[in-house]
C-alpha cells in the first residue's frame, strides 16, 4: 500500500507542537489503520537528527526510545490514537522536519512538513472541511463511582409491541395468513430476549373482542376493525400471542378493550387467561390446547382514551368512573395483577396541560385502583412533520429529544407522588418511538426508514430510561415489525433496522443503574413538534449499570457527534480491579445510514477493541454515531 505523501503530512497536529529551550515536541494522530513501526529517523532542514535524543509515546503506555525500535523489537501504532515524538538536544530551525518510519504494513514511509502553530480559528475552519476521518477527535471524561447507585433498572423497560395494525401481525411476526410464527422474525426477536410485550393494540384494542380470536382456526368470526378500518381475520389471537411470547421468552402484556367492551368481557380474558383448568375459562381454555395457567400479571385498560379518535373516548373523569367496574371485576378473576391506567405526558410545567389535568383526575378518582400510569410519546409528533429538515439541525434535534421524554416521566412521578401519596403506582410509557415523516411515496404513515441517527435517539432514550429507573419501570417500543419497524419483512425475508441494535446491546445490561459525572463537549438543539430546544446537550451520553457485587460493569457510551471521535478518559472510582471482557459497537457509514433487503446489516454492530485498563481508568474513543456497550468485570 503506497500512501501519497499529501496524505501523511495530515498526520502531523500542529496544534501539538512545543518547542523549548532544548528541543521540542509534537503529536502524529493515526487516522489510516493499526501500524507496527519497525524503526524511525527524522531531520530537521534535511540534517538527520540524533537518534538518542528522539523519543516516542502513545497516550496511556510508557514512552520509548527510538535506538531501542526495530523489527525485533517493534513500536505497535494503533489507529486513532495520539503519538507523541520529543526531540531533545536539536533545534527545530526554520521548521522543515522530515520523518522517516519504517513500518511491517506499509514498508517506508517518508513525508516533510513545515511545522508551526496554526492559528485556532483557521484550524478549526480548515477541519470542518477535512473528511471526517482526518478530523481530530473531541475530549470528554467520565467518571463512574461503584457507590452512586440511583436504583434498580426493571427490564421491562426494554419491552416491545405488537398491535394487529397493517403487517405486524399479519406478515410479520406471523405468516402472512397468521397460521405460523415466522422463523426470521423469530431469530431477531429472540436474540433481543424480548422482557415483555404488549399487545393487541394500541388503537386496535379500543374494538377487539378476544373471544372472536379463540377456538378452533377455522370457526373463528371475520371481522371489521373499526379502529384501522380494515378487516381482521382473527386467525392471530390470544393463544398465538401467549406461544409467541412463549418462544421468546417475553411475559405478555394485555390491554382490555374499555371502548366497545365491557368489564365482564375483560374479566373473562383475565380469568381465561389467569385461572386454574378446573374454572369456567379454565376449561375453555384447556379445550383450546392449553390447559396450564399463564399468569399474566399486566393489564392495560385502554388506550388513548383522551383521543378524539378512540373508540369510547371520553374525558378524564369519565374515563376514571369507567377504570372502577373494570379494575374491579378484573381484579376478581385475579388479585394479583397489574392495572396500566391510561394517563398522558406532560409537555409543560403549566398547571393548564391537558395531560397534566388528565392525570390529576384519573390519580385523584383512581389512584387506589391502579399500579400504572402510563403515557405515549411519538417524537417528534406531527407538528413536527416537515417537507424539508436541516439535516445538521435535524441530527442535534433528534439526538436531544430523549431529554424531553425523560423529562415528562419525571414531571408524571412528580404528579404521582402529590396526588397519589403512599400507593405505589409507577410510570409507564407503554408507546414510544421516533416518528418523522414517512419516505415520498411510502404506502402508509407507519412505514418511517430508520436511520443510524435514530438509533442514537433509541440508545438516549434507554439511557433516560436508566436515569428515570426509580420512576419508569415499563416501556414498549411501538412496534415489533413492519409499523415504526424494529423488523422490517417482505414475503421471504426479514432485516432489522438501526433501532433494533440499542435494543440487542442493552440487554447486557446489567440491574443497578448509577449516577455520572460526564465531562463532555455539548451542541445546542432547536426544538421541532413535541421536542423543545436544548442547549449544552452532551454529545457524549453515557449510562452505567453494575450488578449487585459490583464484579459486573456495563458502560452504554452513545457518541451523538455526527462525525467527529470521541476520545474519553472514563476513570473507575470504588471496583475491585476490572477487566475488559467485551467490547461492542452499533455503527454505520454516516449517520443518515439505513439498511434494506440489499444491505440488511449497513447499519450493525461489532466487535470494538477492548480497553486497556490502567489503575482506576482508561482511554477510549467512540467513533462518530455510534454506540458501544463495554462489558468489564473483576478478575477470578
Ligand atoms: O402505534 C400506532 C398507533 O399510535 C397506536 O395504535 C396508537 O395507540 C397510537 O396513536
Amino acid at each position: 500500500m503506497a500512501i501519497p505523501e499529501f496524505i501523511l503530512r495530515k498526520l502531523f497536529v500542529h496544534e501539538s507542537l512545543q518547542v523549548g529551550e532544548d528541543g521540542f515536541s509534537f503529536a502524529l494522530h493515526n487516522t489510516f489503520a493499526p501500524g507496527t513501526i519497525t524503526g524511525l529517523a527524522l531531520k530537521v532542514g534535511g540534517q538527520p537528527v540524533a537518534p538518542e535524543g528522539i523519543v516516542l509515546q502513545v497516550e496511556g503506555e510508557p514512552p520509548r526510545d527510538a535506538r531501542a525500535i526495530t523489527p525485533e523489537a517493534p513500536f505497535p501504532l494503533p489507529v486513532g490514537v495520539d503519538l507523541t515524538i520529543q526531540v531533545r538536544g536539536a533545534g527545530l530551525g526554520q521548521g522543515r522536519l522530515t520523518l522517516q518510519a519504517d513500518t511491517r504494513e506499509a514498508g517506508l514511509l517518508v513525508f516533510t512538513v513545515q511545522a508551526r502553530k496554526r492559528d485556532n480559528s483557521r484550524q478549526a475552519q480548515r477541519r470542518a472541511h477535512l473528511p471526517r476521518f482526518l478530523r481530530r477527535s473531541l475530549r470528554a471524561e467520565v467518571e463512574v463511582d461503584a457507590e452512586a447507585v440511583i436504583g434498580e433498572v426493571h427490564p421491562y423497560v426494554y419491552g416491545h409491541f405488537v398491535e394487529h395494525l397493517e403487517r405486524c401481525v399479519y406478515g410479520g411476526v406471523w405468516t402472512g395468513d397468521g397460521s405460523r410464527l415466522r422463523e426470521d422474525t423469530l431469530a431477531l426477536v429472540r436474540a433481543l430476549r424480548p422482557p415483555v410485550i404488549r399487545y393487541p393494540g394500541g388503537n386496535f384494542a379500543s374494538g377487539y373482542h378476544w373471544e372472536d380470536g379463540i377456538g378452533p382456526r377455522e370457526q373463528r368470526p371475520r371481522r371489521y376493525d373499526e379502529a384501522w378500518q380494515v378487516g381482521e381475520s382473527n386467525q392471530v389471537g390470544t393463544d398465538e400471542f401467549l406461544a409467541f411470547c412463549a418462544e421468546v421468552g417475553a411475559d405478555p402484556f394485555l390491554v382490555v378493550n374499555d371502548g366497545s367492551g365491557t368489564p365482564e368481557e375483560a374479566t373473562r380474558w383475565v380469568a381465561y387467561c389467569n385461572n386454574p383448568p378446573e374454572t369456567e375459562q379454565g376449561r375453555r381454555r384447556a379445550a383450546n390446547g392449553h390447559p396450564e395457567p399463564s399468569t399474566i400479571r399486566l393489564w392495560g385498560v385502554g388506550n388513548e382514551v383522551w383521543g378524539r379518535w378512540q373508540i369510547g373516548h371520553t374525558d378524564a373523569a369519565g374515563y376514571a368512573a369507567r377504570l372502577h367496574p373494570f379494575v374491579v371485576a378484573m381484579r376478581e378473576a385475579d388479585p394479583g395483577i397489574r392495572i396500566v391506567a391510561v394517563g398522558d405526558g406532560p409537555l409543560t410545567d403549566a398547571p393548564d396541560d391537558p395531560a397534566r389535568q388528565w392525570n390529576e383526575t384519573v390519580l385523584r378518582e383512581a389512584g387506589d385502583l391502579i399500579d400504572y400510569l402510563s403515557f405515549h410519546i411519538y417524537q417528534a409528533g406531527e407538528e413536527g412533520w416537515r417537507e424539508d429538515y436541516d439535516l445538521e439541525a435535524l441530527h442535534h434535534t433528534v439526538c436531544a429529544a430523549p431529554l424531553d421524554m425523560e423529562a415528562i416521566i419525571g414531571r408524571m412521578a412528580e404528579q404521582i407522588k402529590a396526588l397519589a401519596p403512599g400507593r405505589d403506582i409507577r410510570v409507564a410509557l407503554d408507546e414510544w418511538n421516533l416518528w418523522l415523516p414517512p419516505p415520498e411515496g411510502a404506502e402508509t404513515m407507519h412505514r418511517v426508514i430508520y436511520t443510524l441517527r435514530d438509533a442514537l435517539y433509541a440508545a438516549g432514550v434507554l439511557n433516560a430510561f436508566h436515569r428515570q429507573c426509580n420512576e419508569l419501570t415499563l416501556a414498549n417500543l411501538a412496534q415489533l415489525v413492519n409499523v415504526l419497524p424494529l423488523i422490517v419483512t417482505d414475503e421471504q425475508r426479514a432485516y432489522a433496522t438501526p433501532i433494533y441494535y440499542p435494543f440487542l446491546l442493552y440487554r447486557e445490561m446489567e440491574r443497578l443503574s448509577l449516577r455520572l459525572r460526564t465531562d463532555s463537549p455539548t451542541f445546542d438543539s432547536e426544538g421541532l413538534g413535541n421536542i423543545k430546544p436544548h442547549r449544552s446537550v452532551p454529545y457524549l451520553d453515557v449510562t452505567a449499570t453494575r450488578d449487585e457485587t459490583g464484579r459486573r460493569l456495563v458502560l452504554g457510551m452513545v457518541n451523538r457527534h455526527p462525525d467527529r471521535t470521541v476520545r474519553a478518559t472514563v476513570v473507575l472510582r470504588g471496583f475491585e480491579p476490572l477487566q475488559p471482557v467485551q467490547a461492542q459497537v452499533l455503527s454505520g457509514p454516516d449517520p443518515l445510514a439505513t439498511n434494506t433487503f440489499d444491505a440488511p446489516e449497513r447499519v450493525g454492530v461489532g466487535e470494538a477493541p477492548l480497553p486497556t485498563i490502567q489503575g482506576d481508568r482508561f482511554v477510549y474513543r467512540f467513533p462518530a454515531s455510534s454506540v458501544t456497550v463495554l462489558v468489564l468485570a473483576a478478575g477470578g
